[in-house]
């Protein structure tokens, strides 16, 4: 018999199709994530769950799923919903997918980075909203990007990506990090500084780290009034790591001219959301990977490093290799 897999949405068939060869797959269908209980039902007795950023994978689940569980593997980098401690106590190897979507993830945040300097979604609005009647001299007026200074916080595969789209802007790069990247800092040309010193002089600040307990709320009210007056935001991290109700405020005194997030606190953000009344913000829905070339690539990752648990055998791609120690 083959071993049980519950895949938590439909993902890229080319993943799909590997996963076919070596499991008995079951998929959900729905247009939305399973919520928790069904989740946990319908994952009661398999051998491997291959899950999105979208389910909350904690230690009870892990429990309800039972002892015969071997393997948890992500379609996504970012793992902070999954309690990675509890699948290593239970010895589960949990597979991630990086390097395949850095680019990508890179590109979208240059595209909100761009977009917010030069005002084109909010100029796109009022074409749409048929107020265009004249070429206006001081309309629309927006920050250059070339020659900026550009902040960079969390300097792993992603905020390196964006160093190196900086430099053909001939922007000056600082960036702030837990720890100093030496060999890529070099190769990027961006500085290492504090995080005081990057929001007092970054034009643009762009935030790359990961969730943690030390990044939620990186972004607070004193962090965004040590921001430079006039400066842009951008995050493609994870939402948490903004506190959204300070955003708000920065963005309605004025400390900063405009955001740009690809993610919210909480996500999807309410359709209410004070922000989203806002004209100095631009909001996208979590879709820093999604171009057809990556999430190919990263469906492949996923079934790999499932297939890989479901056989015993070490993940090509793993978010606690201290399991194998
Ligand atoms: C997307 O946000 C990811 O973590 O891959
Ligand atoms: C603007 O369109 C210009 O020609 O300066």
């Amino acid at each position: 018999m083959k071993p049980k897999v519950f895949v938590t949405r439909r993902i890229p068939e080319i993943g799909l199709e590997m996963l076919r060869q070596d499991a008995d797959v079951e998929l959900w269908q729905e247009p939305y994530p399973p919520d928790y209980p069904v989740l946990a039902e319908k994952a009661r007795r398999v051998d491997g769950l291959l899950c999105m950023l979208t389910d909350r994978i904690d230690r009870n689940l892990m429990d309800s799923i039972g002892p015969q569980l071997k393997v948890i593997s992500q379609l996504a980098v970012g793992i902070d919903n999954i309690d990675i401690s509890a699948a290593t106590a239970r010895g589960i190897p949990v597979g991630n997918t990086p390097g395949v979507l850095t680019d990508t993830t890179a590109d979208l945040a240059w595209s909100l980075l761009m977009a917010a300097a030069r005002r084109v979604v909010e100029s796109d609005r009022f074409v749409r909203a048929g107020k265009w009647k004249t070429w206006g001299p001081i309309d629309f007026l927006g920050l250059d990007v070339t020659g900026a200074i550009l902040g960079i916080v969390g300097f792993g595969r992603i905020g390196q990506a964006m160093a190196r789209r900086a430099r053909g802007f001939d922007m000056r790069t600082l960036y702030f990090s837990r720890r100093r990247h030496p060999k890529a800092e070099e190769e990027c040309r961006a500085k290492y500084v504090d995080l005081e010193t990057l929001l007092r002089e970054a034009d643009f600040v762009s935030l790359h780290t990961n969730l943690t307990e030390e990044t939620h709320h990186l972004m607070n009210d004193a962090r965004l009034k040590a921001m430079k007056p006039g400066s842009i935001l951008i995050n493609t991290s994870r939402g948490s790591v903004v506190d959204s109700k300070a955003l708000h405020r920065a963005l309605t005194s004025g400390t900063i001219a405009y955001a740009a997030l690809d993610v919210t606190e909480p996500e999807p953000i309410e359709p209410d959301d004070p922000l989203l009344t806002l004209d100095n913000i631009i909001v996208i829905p979590h879709i820093g990977s999604a171009s057809i070339k990556t999430r190919n690539k990263m469906a492949t990752m996923a079934a790999e490093n499932l297939i890989a648990g479901l056989k015993g055998e070490r993940l090509p791609n793993c978010a606690n290799p201290q399991i194998y120690t």
